[in-house]
């Protein structure tokens, strides 16, 4: 398909607010479970980042806290996960300045008179800079410690202060249904104020997700046609050629519904269906999102489908099967993948159907929003020209694009000329990300822990959130729970999926659209 690429000038960018103007107070960041994987990966590289972006006071510190004792070794294993994660401009100057921010202290979580002592250790480190009494307490450990750690926390006069501000920053999985996550919600803010608590979702972090909200509200056009009158069908996948990597236990008790579709792909849902926030403040943003997804009518179990992966080959690798990777229950009944089929009954959206679908181990990664719109009321041009053959005229589609190849896609048809019939063929406006503003090395991490320190909760999972999407999924999970699916593994590893997800659309008369990426 023909494509034409758009770009800004570097005269387009000088409206971008000083960076100075988005430094949080100075104040000390504590993560619990800091020995972990999330905490060298992305947490400690992203904080890097913002470093050298200029965007963290001089005076701040970022204490570890887990179990085990480990003392100067910490710092030690964060420089390194900065070097072998964070990208290339990570000298040995400036990360012998960023290192003198980082300290450990080692607790147990369910200690509870231990957190005296880190209470202790944070005024220390504190008087010792110069800090003021700003904490943000951030939860990176296995989901069973949370409700200990908050209740610690409250115990010891660390939630609310007489002076400062704290917050709370809370991974996912929040719960694993409705009930805990609601006890979860019931625990956290009977010691934080919801204005203190901070849902991560990192897909709210990328870029591209949050610049759906600038397509739709930062220009006039498609606004209008932003409805039933105009849209067909839209489309959203999630679509992973990594397998489980090591997390076979995490995920055993999770699978894909759980992962990322009542998370991330419900907030990718909320963002294209929304209403027009009244500004782009936490309460508007938020209040719009929960009205979307209280406006999706249960799901019928048989609108979802799910599927597992075998053996394949990814990207030209031969891989195992789900069942074969380590830690795994070689009869698991856990879904790599899952399809479901959503409406949601407003003005706006009645009758027109949401396919979702996300799985590990697909044929590409390419995590995507396709919005299909009608068919013209009258075709007077009946033929397609492609390839040399006819083919039927193709209906516009808009395609934005959340990874890797971050952007938006806009297909038109357009006359092949020098034809003497009115031969029509598709062809793409595209405008690529990379290439307009050049790459950025941000990973949704930043920007979180960045608004999460400034007390800016626009692009957090609110409690309300949390829970009705918790209530839309719980009947499938309970029904899917109580049936183990009677073929599983149902999909090579390295294609779309099972065919019990095709099966799903066909019955509307639709279908996947499986070209993703450019
Ligand atoms: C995480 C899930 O939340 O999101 C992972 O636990 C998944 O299983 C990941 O791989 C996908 O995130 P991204 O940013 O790579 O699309």
């Amino acid at each position: 398909m023909a494509t034409v690429q758009m770009k800004v000038s570097p005269e387009d960018l000088s409206h971008v607010p000083p960076a100075r103007e988005r430094i949080p107070e100075p104040g000390i960041m504590v993560i619990f479970g800091a020995s972990g994987d999330l905490t060298k990966r992305k947490l400690l590289p992203a904080l890097f980042h913002l470093k050298q972006s200029g965007l963290l006071p001089d005076n701040f510190a970022i204490v570890g806290v887990a179990r085990r004792p480990l003392g100067d070794e910490f710092a030690a294993d964060m420089r390194q996960g900065i070097l072998e994660y964070g990208g290339a401009d990570a000298s040995d100057a400036k990360l012998n300045e960023f290192s003198k921010h980082i300290s450990y202290y080692a607790l147990s979580f369910d200690d509870g008179p231990g957190y005296a002592g880190l209470k202790a250790e944070l005024d220390r480190i504190a008087q010792e800079k110069g800090i003021g009494d700003d904490r943000l307490f951030y939860l990176a450990t296995a989901p069973e410690y949370f409700a200990p750690i908050i209740e610690n926390l409250g115990a010891q006069g660390m939630a609310q202060p007489e002076k400062g501000r704290v917050g709370v920053v809370i991974e996912k999985p929040f719960g694993h249904d409705l009930d805990s996550a609601r006890e979860l919600n019931q625990q956290v803010n009977a010691v934080f104020h919801e204005n203190q608590v901070f849902r991560i979702d990192h897909y709210l972090g990328k870029e591209t997700v949050q610049n759906i909200l600038v397509f739709r509200f930062a220009n006039g056009i498609f606004e209008p046609i932003w409805n039933r009158n105009y849209i067909d069908h839209v489309q959203i996948t999630a679509a992973e050629t990594l397998g489980v990597e090591g997390r076979g236990p995490f995920y055993e008790k999770a699978g894909a519904l759980r992962d990322v579709v009542q998370n991330h792909m419900m907030e990718l849902l909320s963002f294209v269906a929304m209403e027009p926030p009244s500004s782009f403040e936490s309460e508007s943003v938020r209040r719009e999102k929960v009205k979307v997804w209280r406006a999706i009518p249960p799901l019928p179990v048989n609108d979802a489908v799910r599927g597992q992966y075998g053996p394949g080959v990814v990207e030209g690798q031969k891989v195992i099967g789900y069942r074969d990777e380590e830690r795994v229950d070689p009869e698991s009944g856990t879904e790599t993948f899952a399809a479901l089929r959503l409406g949601i009954e407003n003005w706006r959206w009645a009758g027109v159907p949401f396919f979702l679908r996300a799985g590990k181990r697909l044929k590409k990664r390419a995590t995507e929003i396709s919005i299909q719109f009608k068919q013209p009321p009258l075709l007077i041009f009946n033929q397609v020209l492609k390839g040399g053959t006819c083919q039927e005229i193709q209906p516009n589609l808009l395609t934005i694009r959340i990874q890797p190849d971050e952007g938006i896609a806009l297909r038109f048809g357009a006359k092949v000329p020098t034809t003497p019939e009115m031969s029509v063929c598709p062809v793409n406006m595209d405008f690529d990300y990379a290439a307009a503003f050049g790459k950025s090395s941000a990973n949704g991490y930043e920007r979180l822990l960045l608004d999460a320190m400034l007390g800016d909760q626009t692009l957090f999972a609110h409690r309300d959130g949390v829970e009705t999407t918790w209530a839309l999924y719980t009947p499938i999970l309970e029904a899917w729970a109580t049936k183990n699916p009677e073929v599983f593994p149902n999909y090579f590893a390295g294609t779309w999926g099972p065919d019990c997800a095709d099966r799903l659309l066909e019955r509307s008369g639709h279908v996947w659209r499986n070209d993703l990426g450019r």
